[in-house]
């Protein structure tokens, strides 16, 4: 037996992301913690609602970097999970108490770094980082879907063998399930074109 169930979404269980974007006239950089993403060769779809500030710096024209979230660093990402960059935060923030932040690598004790002046930092703490630039923006009511270019993938090192082979069994992805973290734990087995990228 099955019953249908009624809910305003439902996160069964993706990779945490930390968007870093920047605000192309202060010049501010913001933080957005997501798990709305799918991904397919170069492109990147993401799921972000109208008022995030990270969604408004891409609407102005900001590049991005997409920071994978390792499973060590959830407390972080919960410390700066109730803010927002966006200074005008809607009705329904205000009323569960979010509260303004224009310095959530502060807050969050993340580490930015840089890879030339006007780029847009990615985050040490995560060992996988992707630099990406926006394509296309479908806006629906209340979110929209943003469609991204992977431009330039970062691996750290010890996350790394011979032959630029990601080390799968080392990698923790922070997932969220059903707004709980967890990880991902015992391997099964691997795909029959396992070795053709890993
Ligand atoms: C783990 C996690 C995943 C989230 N996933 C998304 C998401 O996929 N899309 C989205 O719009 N908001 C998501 N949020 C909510 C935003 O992070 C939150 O609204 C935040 O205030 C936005 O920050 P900003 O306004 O500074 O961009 C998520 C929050 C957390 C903690």
């Amino acid at each position: 037996m099955y019953k249908t169930i009624n809910k305003e979404s439902l996160y069964y269980g993706s990779q945490v992301i930390l968007m870093v974007t920047k605000n192309p006239e202060t010049k501010q950089t913001n933080i957005t913690p997501i798990s709305s993403s799918w991904t397919l060769n170069k492109s990147i779809v993401l799921g972000l609602g109208l008022n995030q500030q990270g969604y408004i710096n891409l609407k102005a024209g900001s590049n991005l970097t997409l920071n994978l979230a390792d499973a060590s660093i959830w407390k972080n990402i919960e410390k700066i999970a109730k803010t927002t960059g966006n200074n005008q935060m809607p009705s329904w923030k205000k009323r569960k108490k979010y509260q303004f932040c224009s310095n959530k690598f502060v807050l969050g004790k993340f580490t930015p770094i840089q890879t030339q002046g006007e780029s847009i930092p990615r985050i040490a703490e995560c060992p996988i980082q992707i630099e990406a630039n926006v394509i296309d923006i479908f806006e629906r009511s209340d979110y929209a879907i943003i469609e991204c270019e992977s431009k330039q993938i970062f691996v750290k090192d010890s996350l790394l063998g011979e032959n630029e082979k990601i080390k799968v069994d080392q990698w923790r992805p922070l997932i969220y399930k059903f707004r709980t973290y967890t990880t991902t734990q015992n391997s099964f087995g691997e795909n029959f074109r396992f070795e053709e990228d890993y």
